[in-house]
């Protein structure tokens, strides 16, 4: 347990950020110029900028983000807590917005952009994952410094988190129910919940492609969680029976269960680490703890694709 205190460096004066969430106005720079400009510099980078601000700082807002880290406790490890904790956020916004281009992608029967997009989304996963490596250096007595700053927070009411979940079909009206005081928050989690997954877009498609599915599955209420389906597992088992790179469908359902696979391995890691650190204690986001986190560590987005397996031979 760390027992001093943390120093933290000053990095940005507060008072000069420029507030507000529109971008920043820039200019563009092209081949020809960027060019110019190397030969004026000499090759060396450019270190004269006008104004108060440079471009880096411009394109995405950086002094602004850097100026969004505020443990409350004191305590040495909430740092490190705050920053993951964030760096997590904006990983989840990158996970879907992919997820939310390959079901887009899925709609057109566009298979080989869906298969590049979900590559990038397991990969965004992974990197997930490895987060819990840096998070997991906090110790039980390290995160109890901090914990009752949190108060009810948890990641629970994490709504980019929930728009993950959605768009691989994990609905749930109760947990979407924690929003919906927010009005900045709740039309998009409301519409998401109210929308096909991806993988109900790929059911569709895989209708579209002649594999015979239930009609309920096609169209049904999709604020309901997904229920797994005997003609999906059919459709799913025909197709593995061409398991060759020029099977696309094949290609999409390995696609698929990598990226379960992958997810998986993030909540049972999250499910450990919290194991380890408050052991049976109920979380600050009003659940059991461990004993949630268990139950939704058994959780697949893509059943067939796991029932299946018992068939193959
Ligand atoms: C040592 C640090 C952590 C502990 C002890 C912890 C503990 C918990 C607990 C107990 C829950 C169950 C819900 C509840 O709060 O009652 C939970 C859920 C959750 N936590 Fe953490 N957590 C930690 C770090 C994080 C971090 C850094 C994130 C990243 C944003 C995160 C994201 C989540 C999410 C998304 C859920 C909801 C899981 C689901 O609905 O499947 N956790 N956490």
């Amino acid at each position: 347990m760390p027992n001093f205190k943390p120093q933290t460096p000053k990095i940005v004066d507060p008072e000069g950020v420029t507030l507000g969430i529109e971008p920043r106005p820039m200019d563009q720079t092209t081949d020809t110029t960027r060019a110019d400009k190397a030969l004026e510099t000499g090759g060396e980078p450019t270190v004269d900028f006008m104004g108060d601000t440079n471009p880096y700082i411009n394109y995405q807002s950086i002094d602004l983000l850097l100026s969004l880290q505020h443990p409350r406790s004191g305590a040495y490890d909430e740092m490190c807590f705050f920053v993951m904790g964030q760096v997590k956020e904006i990983l989840f916004k990158g996970l879907h917005f992919e997820l939310f281009n390959a079901k887009a992608r899925i709609q057109e029967d566009e298979i080989d952009d869906a298969l590049m997009l979900l590559s990038r989304s397991t990969e965004f996963v992974y990197l997930l994952l490895k987060t819990w490596d840096v998070v997991g250096t906090i110790s039980a007595e390290g995160f109890n410094q901090f914990r009752d700053y949190l108060d009810q927070a948890s990641g629970q009411l994490s709504f980019m988190y929930r728009h993950v979940e959605f768009v691989l079909g994990n609905k749930d009206k109760q947990l979407a129910s924690a929003h919906k005081n927010v009005p900045h928050v709740w039309p998009h989690i409301k519409e998401a919940l109210e929308a096909p997954s991806l993988y109900d877009e790929i059911i569709r498609c895989l209708q579209r492609q002649g594999h015979k599915i239930d009609e309920e599955m096609l169209e049904r209420d999709w604020t309901e969680p997904y229920p797994a389906n005997e003609s999906v597992e059919q459709a799913w088992f025909d197709i593995y029976q061409d398991p060759s790179t020029s099977n696309r469908l094949y290609q999409l359902g390995e696609a698929l269960i990598n990226l379960d696979d992958a997810i998986s391995q993030y909540r049972w890691r999250h499910f450990v680490l919290v194991s380890k650190t408050i052991g049976y204690k109920p979380g600050t986001g009003g659940s059991d703890g461990v004993g949630w986190l268990r139950h939704t560590a058994e959780l697949r987005y893509f059943p067939e694709l796991w029932s299946l397996r018992t068939r193959m031979g």
